[in-house]
């Protein structure tokens, strides 16, 4: 970071990327908080509260949403700090990104209740979101850039893509955040690894990447028969083992990164992993609890 202004690190041999870099700092000022915004004071004698990380609540709808905090709306502010089911890490990891990318066009896989698809809109010129249940697309006329896709991106993805592909404008982000099971997370990769991006770099972002589940879908996908993956991290943000009662012992959480280059990679994908040895420690701790040792 630079004052207010971030700049993507391109690899430093990748002479075309940079010119594309430099082109889009100018475009890099915005920060999503607005700096106008007053800090909330507390007054003197409040008493501190310890802030449980992901502390599920109802709101006035009855679903369970996380709690606000004080770092949410110092942080995120109040225009990204709507049913965004994402932790603190991995909501800065996102707006990093987006604003970095700054992308033409985006691809959400998984509406929910737009708490994602709002950052991603605000940044995207253009976006595609996609959910199998029609009930999250109900905000539709709050978003005049974003087309709403409704079904399951086992089918309604794949078209979306290959349009993509052949089009003009590049496809400079997606996040998949979908569906939940290994075959679900596996085919949406797949998926979107048939972009060719040809101009720029494109980042695919996929949430939930601690979860054994989610995790073993997104190592069965193809990633090295796909020749523009460059780099893969399935722990660029780890996610964690929860206690609280809905979720008690089960991981949740994390973000994996994929990058994809318009030119073929040489040799073998590398894929990190750096929080495996951690995963496994959660595993044996909840197999043990289940022996009650
Ligand atoms: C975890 S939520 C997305 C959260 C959202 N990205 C956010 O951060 O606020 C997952 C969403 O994916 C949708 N979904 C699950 N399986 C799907 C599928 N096969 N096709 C399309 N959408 C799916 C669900 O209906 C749900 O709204």
């Amino acid at each position: 970071m630079r004052g207010d202004h971030v700049i993507f690190r391109i690899p430093p041999r990748n002479l075309r990327y940079r010119e594309i870099a430099k082109k889009r700092e100018d475009r890099l000022a915005w920060w999503p908080r607005a700096v106008t915004q007053p800090f909330p004071r507390a007054t003197a004698g409040t008493p501190l509260k310890v802030a449980a990380h992901g502390v599920a609540t109802s709101n006035s709808l009855g679903f369970q949403t996380f709690m606000p905090s004080i770092f949410n709306t110092t942080i995120f502010g109040e225009q990204f700090d709507t049913d965004w089911h994402m932790q603190g890490g991995e909501r800065a990891t996102m707006l990093y990104l987006l604003n970095a990318v700054r992308p033409q066009v985006s691809v959400e896989i998984g509406t929910f209740r737009c708490g994602s698809l709002r950052p991603i809109a605000h940044l995207s010129k253009r976006v595609y979101t996609f959910d199998i249940d029609p009930n999250q697309h109900r905000a539709k006329t709050d978003f005049p850039n974003v087309e709403f896709v409704t079904g399951d991106t086992a089918v309604t993805l794949q078209p979306v893509i290959e349009m993509l592909s052949s089009g003009e404008d590049s496809l400079d982000f997606i996040l998949i955040d979908g569906s939940h099971e290994t075959e679900g997370v596996r085919i949406d990769i797949e998926a979107c690894l048939r972009y060719h991006p040809r101009k720029s770099p494109c980042i695919i972002v996929m949430h939930d990447s601690s979860n054994p589940v989610v995790r073993q879908g997104i190592m069965a996908a193809d990633w090295n028969g796909c020749p523009y993956v460059h780099g893969l991290d399935l722990d660029f943000v780890p996610g964690a083992l929860y206690g609280r009662a809905d979720i008690r012992n089960q991981i949740w959480g994390g973000l994996a990164v994929a990058v994809l280059l318009p030119e073929p990679r040489s040799g073998a994908l590398e894929i990190q992993a750096n929080f495996s040895h951690s995963l496994h420690a959660f595993d044996q701790f909840v197999h043990a609890e289940h022996r009650g040792e």
